[in-house]
This record gives structure tokens, sequence and C-alpha cells, in this order.
């Protein structure tokens, strides 16, 4: 009977361990799936643009986009709820709320992580 118990302990640990990983909030994949790399790249995780257009007005790498807005401006931003210099994005998010966080927040966390890695001398 104590095995069991064991047994089930680990197993509910696991189970908690892994909801705690999907907290670490991976938004590439909901980036990918909803094609919006496309337009955008983001170097900082390697993702790189289809398009290779070089006007400086284009759609702006993302790697760093949490130096310019928080997430909550971001989900507003991609429901098109929020303007830069007076415009809105090109598109409306297509996905629940949930997935709109998460990429939003994922975006936003990008920037320390480039941070570290450009580290200036
Ligand atoms: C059809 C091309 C296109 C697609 C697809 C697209 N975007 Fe954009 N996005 C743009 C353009 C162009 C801008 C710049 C708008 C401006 O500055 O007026 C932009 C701006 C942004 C910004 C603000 C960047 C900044 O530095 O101010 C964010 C964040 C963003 N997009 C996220 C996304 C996300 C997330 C998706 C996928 C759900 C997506 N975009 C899909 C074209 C696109």
């Amino acid at each position: 009977m104590k095995t069991v118990l064991w047994m089930f302990i680990i197993f509910i640990s696991f189970v908690i361990d892994g909801l705690a990983q999907d907290k670490k909030l991976d938004g590439k994949p909901i980036f990918i799936a909803k094609k919006c790399g496309t337009c955008h790249s983001i170097a900082a995780v390697g993702i790189i643009k289809k398009t290779t257009s070089t006007a400086k007005s284009g759609p702006p790498d993302l790697s760093m986009v949490g130096t310019r807005h928080d997430s909550t401006f971001i989900v507003k931003w991609l429901q098109k709820a929020e303007t830069i210099n007076g415009k809105k994005h090109l598109l409306k998010f297509a996905g629940s709320n949930e997935e709109l966080g998460v990429l939003a927040q994922w975006l936003v966390s990008l920037k320390s992580d480039s941070l570290k890695s450009q580290r200036k001398p």
C-alpha cells in the first residue's frame, strides 16, 4: 500500500512539473502557427521572415519588442485596440485570448535573452 502511495505522489509531482513547464510560456509555436513569421523576424530565437524586403519601414524584428512595449499593450495591439504612431496592426489576432496572452508575454520575455547574448565587452 505504501508503494502505491509513493508512486501516486511521484506521478502527481510529474504532472505538476509538467504544468510548471507550460507556465514557462513558450509562445514560439503560437508565433509560427499564426504565421507571424511571414512578416516578422525574431533573430533572437532564429526565426527569419520569409519576405526579403529591405525597406526600413517593414515589419520590425521582434527580438527586442519588450523594450518598446509591455505585454498588455501587445495584447491590445494585436486585437487592434491600440495604435502605434496612429496606426493599427495589419491583422487582428486569430486565436484564443489565452494564446494571445502567452504569445505577448513570451515576446516581452525575449528581450532579456537577447540582452544576455548581446552583452557588450
Ligand atoms: C502581413 C504582415 C504582418 C503579419 C502577418 C504580422 N505582422 Fe506584426 N507588424 C507588421 C507591421 C508592418 C508592423 C509595423 C506597424 C507599425 O509600426 O505601424 C507590425 C508591428 C508589430 C508589433 C509592434 C512592433 C514594434 O516594435 O512596435 C508587434 C508586437 C507585432 N507586429 C506582432 C505580431 C504578431 C504576434 C503577429 C502574429 C500574430 C504579427 N505581428 C503578424 C506586419 C505584420
